[in-house]
């Protein structure tokens, strides 16, 4: 069951993909008070996009970073200590117990949430076979779920598909935050496993993370509004 408590305009996270700070900018501006949330990953983060999280915090916007943290105990630490010093909203990180327990114990007494990566997307049961992994995907995705819960991490980033079967492993505390959503008739370009926004809120998602049909829309400002009102009408059924 989705989280009814959240606000529909904070439920839309705009994935910022864009190559520059000043086109993120651009964006932004472009969209006004119809995004409240905006997610920054490797590409943005990378070309000098960690100080825009810190001015869309200051310009009263929540920020997720997706840098999917990853190395020793210690080092996950600092950097989420770092992360949370930015004004953060989310972070991510691999779902491995030692990563998820460093982070989770890290962004104490801060707003930030951790949120893990069960297994990313683009692997199925072959990958993890080549990569060492005795598992299917269905198996740890239940797996690192089920740890990510006992460990306190405060959401997990996974496809609406998996939204339904995630939701009784780890109960009500967590959020589902999910990308490959479609608006009806708007193209799945590489995503393969796609859903409405509606559909998504449905089977269980609390946040949905758009890129493409809002940042290469004609209108990205009516397309962000058009997602929004779609998730108030889902939330209320
Ligand atoms: O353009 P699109 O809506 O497909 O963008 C989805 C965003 O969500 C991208 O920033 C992508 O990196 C991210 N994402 C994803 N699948 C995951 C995790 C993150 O598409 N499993």
């Amino acid at each position: 069951m989705t989280d009814t408590t959240i606000p529909s305009i904070e439920r839309l996270i705009v994935a910022l993909d864009v190559p520059t700070p000043a086109r993120a900018e651009d964006l932004v501006a472009r969209l006004g008070d119809s995004v409240a949330f905006y997610k920054i990953g490797y590409q943005l983060a990378y070309a000098g996009g960690l100080s825009l999280a810190r001015q869309l915090a200051d310009a009263g916007k929540k920020v997720f970073l997706d840098l999917k943290l990853h190395d020793i105990g210690n080092t996950v630490a600092r950097g989420v200590e770092s992360v949370a010093g930015l004004g953060a909203t989310f972070l991510t990180v691999h779902a491995y117990p030692q990563t998820m327990a460093a982070a989770v114990e890290a962004r104490e007494g801060s707003t930030l949430k951790i949120l893990a990566v069960t297994v990313l997307t683009s692997y199925d049961d072959a990958d993890l076979q080549e990569a060492g992994y005795r598992l299917s995907v269905s198996g740890l995705v239940a797996q690192r779920a089920v740890q990510a819960r006992s460990i306190g991490v405060d959401g997990l980033v996974c496809s609406a598909e998996e939204a339904d079967n995630l939701r009784p492993i780890i109960g009500d505390r967590l959020s589902l935050v999910t990308p490959g959503i479609r608006p009806a008739g708007s193209a799945a370009g590489d995503q393969k496993r796609i859903m409405t926004p509606g559909r998504a809120i449905a089977a269980g998602a609390d946040y949905l993370v758009v890129g493409r049909p809002v940042v290469e829309a004609a209108d990205p400002r009516a397309a962000a509004d058009a997602i929004v009102a779609e998730i108030e009408q889902a939330s209320q059924t």
